[in-house]
């Protein structure tokens, strides 16, 4: 199974932080005040969970959340989760075979299509628009690096993940032309790690 992260999970969090330090954390936490009480949430390759107890800290109670990970293993370690009075639905499945007729308020993509070519993000972003009633919360790593160290790290982390994860990608897909064609626009964005990583939320306009 492609993108699958079941091999790294029990390490994955350590790797991160030895690699990036916080910066992966802090570009996620930046963006949390954006989910209101009562919001209906939509969290996609969300990992071990984490970020389910930083959101809790924010919002303790009143929040419904969906919380879609492809990998049996990741969705597990965030079964054991502290996730306060909010309740969160866990599905072990890929984000491609999710269905549903409710939107979401907020919709978390966390370091999710730096895995995906081209025309599986295209395809992601069109099926999570449809269900983007409000916010949508994208950190990930930026496509166009000037510094050759960044360039470096990013072929060594496709090379290291497409042996242990069958990670699809081979480079990093430019999602920024899809929200603005589907009519988003950032109302917070910074950069974290030297510029690496890019945290943005962005608003869906009202047509
Ligand atoms: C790079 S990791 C990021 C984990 C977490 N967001 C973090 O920052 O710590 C990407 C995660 O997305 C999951 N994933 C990859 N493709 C997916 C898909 N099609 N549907 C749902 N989850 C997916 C992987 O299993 C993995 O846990």
């Amino acid at each position: 199974m492609k993108n699958n992260y079941d091999n790294v999970a029990s390490f994955y969090d350590t790797l991160s932080k030895l690699v990036f330090s916080r910066s992966q954390v802090k570009a996620q936490v930046a963006l949390l005040p954006h989910i209101r009480p009562n919001s209906r949430v939509l969290i996609v390759g969300g990992g071990t969970g984490w970020i389910l107890e930083e959101i809790a800290r924010i919002q303790p109670e009143t929040l419904d959340i969906i919380y879609v990970e492809i990998s049996a293993r990741m969705i597990a370690l965030s079964e054991k989760r502290n996730t306060g009075g909010n309740k969160v639905t866990f599905l072990n499945q890929g984000i491609e075979q999710f269905e549903t007729k409710e939107p979401f308020d907020v919709i978390i993509t966390p370091f999710l299509f730096d895995n995906f070519a081209k025309e599986r993000a295209e395809q992601v972003f069109h099926q999570l628009n449809r269900l983007a009633k409000d916010k949508w919360l994208f950190i990930d790593f930026v496509p166009k690096q000037s510094h050759r160290w960044q360039k470096w790290l990013l072929n060594s982390m496709y090379v290291f993940f497409r042996l242990l994860c069958n990670v699809e990608a081979t480079h990093l897909a430019d999602m920024q032309p899809f929200f603005e064609a589907a009519g988003y626009h950032p109302i917070q964005n910074a950069y974290y790690y030297f510029g690496f990583i890019k945290s943005i939320a962005y608003e869906k306009s009202k047509m």
